[in-house]
């Protein structure tokens, strides 16, 4: 007879199977997507707490000269009007305490260099005189503009970790000092750090973090049912699906173009709807309510295997309320609103893997102004009750985006969550920080962007960066990239969503494709970034040992040996996860 391969191959999967058919695969079922691993092991430093003595002086104190004030007050100057002192603690650590003062600003300052084109992690740690007060860090360039490095709500009596950066413009000397708008306090200073990183060492810090977060190495190891190693076997290794949800912003075009269809389900499997499921969209007059477009969305991203997180219950931005609730009584915005977060969760009830709750709640206050001050905790505790699988969210702008904002500050945002989730029953819920990261247009302050990560990691609560865009602009594509990178290498960031699309339906902010569906260069970049965080397909082959050692990018894989003898080949399902890393996983194969 013809040697005919075919044939062999599958004489050869007959005796495999009844030569090994008592052994059993060790792959591991695939995780829900959403479960977290509860080791981060994101900057161990960092801490939302305050402490009874100071922490730690991050790099040495970096640029800064006598960081710790160990040098009585050597390096600083009294910045305005009041005056400085050193103080000691209970433990004898001296401080400096900024007194007397008249003006936000009127505190101290240290003059450094900043060189342009840097990256600057600031930290301190801070105490307030009396009361609660934010404090922020903030730098006098040449020019004389203030810009804020980041600020904290620090308390009396315990040391506060103000964690920020800052990006340098230009080459010059800046003043590094304090602010805070109530005179009346005195502020508390110790261990100061200004460390400086280059673009390419931020980079190189980008890159190693991924290659720790995101990749595991594992050794496979190929045996035949007698359990010996099979040497020089052929192996192939395809990566079937990516762990990472890194999606994409949807809008109702999608259901009149074909062409968005085909471009959104070639490169995502996450998405979020912009305004399809919000309120002012399913229920335009009171009492009608119309989910036409967003059950067709739904239906789509369900026939591609999209995933969705829902957008959102509630906007807490009075602005964005249906025209008929803002001008409701108390009493008829308690029944609309309960009507409308049992319709809308219930009608999506194990289909979406999270809810924006009360969207932007730091920022606004609608339903709090009308309803009470735990309205926001109360709707969380109602969406868990209708639809206890889908992660919780808070979803707000600037917690990442804008050193200058205190509002939506990581201790402010953690403040907030910490009161929504001690409301009875509420820690029964899988709690999720969202960061919108809407970024303006010029070089982002990749600096802040870690340290508020940093800070809100502490939660122990996944991240998801939930609406990335980039404003129009000279380099907007690399600025994009640095953004996304920021995200994918930080520990407790488990998603990354853009809100961004082609030009045919109206994504004029951050643009990924035109007219024609040809990528922008932002959507070049994007598609890079798809293609470089996913493993791809390779062959390799066993050695001496009957193994091979490979890193790879968390998913789910195929893997394929060749016997090289029977040209049988046996496929084997493997997800390698965080885990699995270092661990050595038997492929078992037929003679
Ligand atoms: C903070 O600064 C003090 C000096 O003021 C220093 O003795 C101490 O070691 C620093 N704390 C830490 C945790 O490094
Ligand atoms: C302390 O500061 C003075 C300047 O005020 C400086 O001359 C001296 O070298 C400093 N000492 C140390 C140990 O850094
Ligand atoms: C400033 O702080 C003091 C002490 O905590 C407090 O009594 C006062 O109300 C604060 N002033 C403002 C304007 O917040
Ligand atoms: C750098 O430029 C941006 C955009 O103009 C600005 O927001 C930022 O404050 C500047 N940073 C510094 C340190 O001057
Ligand atoms: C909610 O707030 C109201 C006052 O606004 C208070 O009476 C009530 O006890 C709070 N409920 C819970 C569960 O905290
Ligand atoms: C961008 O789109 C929004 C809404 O689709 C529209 O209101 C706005 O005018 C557009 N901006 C520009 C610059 O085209
Ligand atoms: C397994 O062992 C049996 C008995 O020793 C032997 O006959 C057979 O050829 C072996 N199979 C392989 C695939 O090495």
């Amino acid at each position: 007879m013809k040697e005919n391969p075919r044939h062999l191959s599958i004489l050869g999967m007959l005796l495999a199977l009844s030569c090994c058919l008592l052994l059993s695969q060790s792959a591991p079922a695939p995780a829900h997507p959403l479960v977290t691993d509860s080791s981060y092991d994101y900057d161990s430093s960092a801490t939302a707490e305050c402490l009874a003595e100071p922490g730690s002086t991050a790099y040495k104190g970096g640029i800064i000269v006598n960081p710790e004030f160990s040098n009585s007050t050597a390096g600083w100057t009294v910045f305005g009007k009041g005056a400085i002192e050193l103080r000691r603690s209970p433990e004898s650590n001296v401080f400096m305490v900024a007194l007397h003062r008249k003006a936000s600003r009127d505190s101290f300052s240290q003059r450094v260099f900043l060189e342009e084109g840097n990256h600057y992690s600031f930290s301190a740690w801070i105490q307030v005189s009396k009361g609660t007060e934010a404090v922020a860090a903030m730098f006098r360039t040449s020019e004389g503009v203030f810009v804020s490095g980041g600020s904290v709500v620090a308390n009396q009596g315990c040391w506060s970790l103000l964690k920020g950066g800052i990006f340098a413009n230009s080459s010059g000397p800046a003043d590094v000092l304090f602010e805070s708008r109530n005179t009346s306090i005195d502020l508390f200073i110790d261990n100061v750090s200004l460390q400086p990183f280059s673009k390419k060492q931020w980079r190189s810090h980008q890159d190693e973090r991924i290659k720790k977060v995101r990749k595991s190495e594992v050794t496979f190891r190929v045996i035949d049912c007698n359990g010996t190693e099979v040497r020089g076997a052929i192996i192939s290794v395809k990566q079937t699906k990516t762990e990472f949800p890194f999606g994409c912003g949807l809008n109702f075009h999608i259901l009149d173009s074909e062409e968005y269809r085909n471009w959104f389900s070639a490169r995502f499997k996450y998405t979020t709807f912009t305004n399809s499921m919000k309120w002012y969209s399913t229920e335009v007059k009171r009492g009608i309510e119309n989910y036409a477009v967003a059950d067709a969305m739904v239906a789509f991203a369900e026939e591609n295997g999209i995933r969705i997180r829902g957008h959102n219950i509630f906007w807490d931005d009075p602005k964005y309320q249906p025209e008929w609730v803002k001008t409701l009584s108390g009493e008829e915005l308690r029944a609309a609103a309960e009507r409308r977060i049992n319709s809308v969760v219930t009608r999506y009830n194990g289909r979406l893997i999270a809810w924006d709750v009360v969207n932007e709640n730091l920022h606004f206050s609608f339903f709090e102004d009308k309803l009470g001050k735990n309205t926001s905790a109360a709707y969380f505790s109602t969406a868990y009750s209708l639809d206890p699988s889908s992660r919780m969210f808070m979803n707000e702008y600037n917690t990442i985006e804008y050193s200058g904002d205190v509002t939506a500050g990581p201790s402010n945002y953690l403040k907030r969550l910490k009161g929504i989730l001690t409301y009875p029953g509420n820690d029964r819920l899988l709690p999720g920080i969202g960061v919108e990261g809407h970024f303006g247009q010029g070089q982002p302050n990749l600096a802040y962007i870690r340290s508020s990560l940093d800070i809100l990691a502490t939660a122990g609560i996944p991240i998801w960066m939930t609406e990335v865009d980039v404003g129009k602009g000279p380099g907007q594509d690399e600025y994009l990239e640095q953004v996304l990178r920021e995200g994918f290498s930080h520990p407790a960031v488990e998603g990354i969503i853009m809100f961004a699309g082609p030009e045919s339906a109206g994504f004029n902010v951050t643009t990924l494709a035109d007219r024609n569906f040809k990528n922008t260069p932002a959507g070049e970049a994007v598609d890079r970034l798809i293609e470089e965080w996913r493993t791809g397909s390779f062959e390799t082959r066993t050695d001496d040992q009957g193994s091979f050692k490979t890193a790879l990018y968390h998913g789910e894989y195929e893997i394929r040996v060749e016997n090289p003898v029977w040209r049988s080949s046996t496929v084997t399902k493997v997800e390698v996860k965080k885990a699995l890393r270092g661990r050595t996983i038997d492929i078992k194969i037929g003679p």
